[in-house]
């Protein structure tokens, strides 16, 4: 249609003899048009890809990512172009499948009553396809749509949102349930980021359960301040990407259950959350007490220990971490030794903490009362600003470069000679 009017007034220019202008914004297709988030957008529909960057559409348009200006659709998802017909996305969600490989990560949009399934940027053979081959059971002319992995749902599935009907599709053996969650408002896109469920409406979003669609206290919240980086709205995610050359640490551990923090400044980010981005946020957001920074944090026995100058607080991890009565205490109480610490980290299924405090590490056990350091030897590195300890070794941090041992009892022997190797994106999340 737009095209169509376009060439039209072109025509009729042309034919008149008049002196062409160059096109107005609106009737190139841009600028005037283009929708600003900022201004309070009703999304059609949210998703991540692969990589884990959030994609946000309206209309024609799409932004990538937590900040930055709109762009059209089709300069990312070619297909979604003129010759498809497609003036809007219904609802686009990340398949999480690890069954089946081939679908596993994949993005997929939904227009009227067809299927779009991309990865790396490219549309995948055989579609578009009727939603009814792909999807059978789903409702076309969808509002919403969202994964829900297994273990946040029970079985791996996609939730799909018309009105006030909720179809939950299970991805294995493609059998739909039909739940209605009338005390949720109506969501014209849902996403799952880190674990949670958000339904966006107008441009606030509302918190639910995939499950039993319980809607949390405190919500609705408004997108802008948290979705989306904008003037005189709140934090907007994580809006600055530091350059790899530039980072250095203060500290970094991971926990039991597998999650691997990294520590900067007032920050902290989650690592192994790849697939839904990396993105930095104030410590005391997760431990509410630590309120000026770390200087060295290690896990051990399901709980956290972080250390600041002469203090250290030790928290107990479950689903968010609670710091233990009685604490912050200092190290000397704690471990038996002076503060500050420079770096510390403890070897999965170990006892032994070793501390890093300058060019010495001493090692503290703990599973002995009083604590007590039982070993301390120089190191062939100073300045250590972190250090973590995993199946594939140590690595120890210092500015933008890391050094990897063996075992820490290499890295006390220090006569070894191990070249630093450079932080990279694929490990921080950092701008290469
Ligand atoms: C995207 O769509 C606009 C408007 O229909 C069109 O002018 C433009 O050429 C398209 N871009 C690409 C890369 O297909
Ligand atoms: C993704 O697409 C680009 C360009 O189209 C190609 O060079 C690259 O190899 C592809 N990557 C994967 C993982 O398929
Ligand atoms: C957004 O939520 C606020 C409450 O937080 C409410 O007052 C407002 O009416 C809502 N606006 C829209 C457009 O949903
Ligand atoms: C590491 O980074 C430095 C400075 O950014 C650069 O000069 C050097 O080439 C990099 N080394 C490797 C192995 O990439």
């Amino acid at each position: 249609m737009k095209l169509f009017t376009k060439t039209l007034i072109l025509c009729l220019a042309l034919g008149l003899g008049i002196a062409v202008p160059a096109p107005s914004p609106d009737l190139a297709g841009n600028d005037a048009a283009v929708p600003d988030r900022c201004a309070g957008v009703e999304f059609d529909a949210i998703a991540p890809d692969e990589n884990g960057d959030m994609f946000f559409f309206k209309g024609e348009y799409l932004w990538k990512g937590f900040h930055g200006p709109a762009q059209r659709s089709n300069e990312t998802f070619k297909e979604l172009d003129d010759i498809h017909d497609i003036g809007h996305v219904d609802a686009a969600f990340r398949m999480h499948n690890t069954l089946k490989p081939d679908d596993h990560d994949h993005i997929y949009f939904f227009l009227d009553d067809r299927v779009f399934s991309y990865y790396n940027r490219s549309l995948e053979d055989g579609y578009p396809k009727k939603m009814v081959d792909d999807f059978p059971g789903v409702p076309d002319h969808l509002d919403a749509a969202v994964e829900c992995p297994k273990g946040e749902c029970t079985t791996d599935s996609v939730l799909f949102f018309k009105g006030q009907d909720v179809h939950v599709y299970d991805i294995v053996t493609k059998t739909v349930k039909t739940k209605t969650w009338s005390h949720l408002p109506p969501c014209t896109s849902v996403v799952q980021w880190l674990e949670h469920y958000y339904c966006f409406h107008g441009h606030n979003f509302t918190r639910f359960h995939p499950v039993t669609g319980e809607v949390d206290p405190g919500y609705p919240k408004d997108a802008r301040h948290y979705f989306m980086k904008c003037p005189n709205f709140g934090h907007g995610g994580d809006s600055k990407v530091p350059k790899c050359s530039e980072i250095k640490l203060d500290a970094i551990t991971t926990d039991d259950s597998g999650k691997t923090y990294y520590f900067e400044g007032s920050s902290f980010m989650r690592l192994d959350t790849h697939r839904d981005g990396l993105h930095g946020f104030p410590i005391t957001r997760a431990w509410k007490e630590v309120t000026s920074g770390v200087d060295a944090v290690f896990s051990y026995q399901n709980k956290m220990y972080l250390m600041k100058d002469e203090k250290v607080y030790i928290y107990k991890g479950d689903a968010r971490y609670t710091l233990i009565e009685g604490y912050p205490k200092t190290l000397k109480e704690e471990l038996g030794i002076e503060g500050p610490v420079s770096a510390s980290f403890l070897c999965p299924n170990e006892h032994t903490v070793h501390i890093i405090q300058g060019n010495r590490m001493r090692d503290v056990d703990l599973s002995a009362t009083p604590r007590a350091v039982t070993n301390d030897v120089p190191l062939p590195i100073s300045d250590i600003d972190a250090a973590l300890c995993g199946a594939d070794g140590v690595k120890v941090f210092k500015g933008a470069q890391f050094y990897q041992y063996d075992s820490p009892m290499i890295l006390a022997m220090g006569r070894i000679l191990v070249e630093p190797q450079n932080i990279t994106s694929a490990m921080m999340g950092c701008q290469d």
